[in-house]
């Protein structure tokens, strides 16, 4: 099939999907999810934000017109395969611990010389405006499927990214005096029909990590794990997360590390 033909049949799918999502208010997300594989099979249309991606990986742009292809992710410039099961990791040039988007905003930015108030313009997805960095994500990290989660933590400032990031993680804070652990350290436990993720095992990390980025059915669009950090400090009512942030840093280096060993199955399918 070709990439036309691929995509043509990737947004019909996505219509109908939207169409069959008025979800029965009693049907829990597993079984959401569950119908859903049951009407598409393995059609995914996080393909559609990789396929984009993969397009703007490889365009020349900014002041200086290069493509992507020179971005070093870790592995070395231009290498994506497995990049994304290695992060976050400590770069030398920036002096910082980074995950994958604050490191594509360091590669758009200082390689492909984009002013930054651009690149950070969309940083999700609304359903009109599309986010560059949530297509670039979804290509970057499904270069990582079947790879596996290998974060080391040798270096001090990784270390001290994963101390920062379980701080936080146990830190009650908000009206409702809610930690991430609060919703996220037993396993079983639900908040109307979402089954909460027990993100401190390696178990539960590993299952919920090696799925992000993924295609959020309820919202029609390609999410990633900073995404997936903002909205959960909005559920528990702080303050809004600054993208590529410290804070954002250590939580993913947090989650990472929790899930290490884990084989990345990503850009996955989300309620
Ligand atoms: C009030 C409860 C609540 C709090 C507090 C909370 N979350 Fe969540 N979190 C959820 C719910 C509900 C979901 C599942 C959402 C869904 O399925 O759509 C979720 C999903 C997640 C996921 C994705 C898991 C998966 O398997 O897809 C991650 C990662 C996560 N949360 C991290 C955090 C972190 C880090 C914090 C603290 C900054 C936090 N959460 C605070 C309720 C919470």
């Amino acid at each position: 099939m070709s990439v036309q033909d691929r995509y043509i049949s990737l947004v019909a799918a996505c219509t109908l999907l939207g169409a069959s999502l008025s979800l029965p208010a009693e049907q829990t997300s597993e079984e959401a999810i569950a119908e859903y594989h049951a009407m598409f099979g393995d059609e995914n249309p996080a393909e559609l934000w990789q396929l984009r991606g993969e397009e703007l990986w490889k365009t020349p742009r900014g002041s200086r017109q290069v493509s992507l292809e020179a971005c070093d992710l870790g592995k070395g410039p231009g290498v994506i395969a497995g990049a994304y099961a290695e992060l976050p990791r400590w770069f030398e040039d920036t002096g910082k611990v980074q995950d994958l988007e604050s490191r594509l905003v360091t590669c758009m930015t200082n390689l492909q010389g984009l002013p930054e108030s651009e690149v950070l313009a969309v940083k999700f997805g609304d359903g009109e405006q599309k986010s560059e960095l949530e297509a670039i994500t979804a290509y970057v990290a499904a270069a990582s499927r079947g790879s596996r989660i290998t974060i080391p933590l040798d270096h001090a400032a990784e270390k001290a990214a994963y101390a920062l990031g379980e701080s936080v993680f146990f830190y009650r804070a908000g009206p409702h005096d809610f930690a991430c652990a609060t919703c996220h350290s037993e396993s079983g436990k639900r908040i109307r029909l979402q089954t909460l993720p027990q993100l401190t095992t390696s178990e539960g990390a590993q299952a919920a990590y090696t799925r992000w980025p993924a295609y959020r059915v309820s919202q029609g669009e390609l999410r990633t794990m900073e995404w997936r950090l903002q909205d959960c400090l909005r559920q528990q009512r702080l303050p809004q997360l600054t993208y590529g942030s410290d804070v954002a840093i250590g939580l993913t280096m947090y989650l990472a590390r929790n899930a290490n060993g884990g084989e990345m199955a990503a850009p996955s399918i989300k309620r």
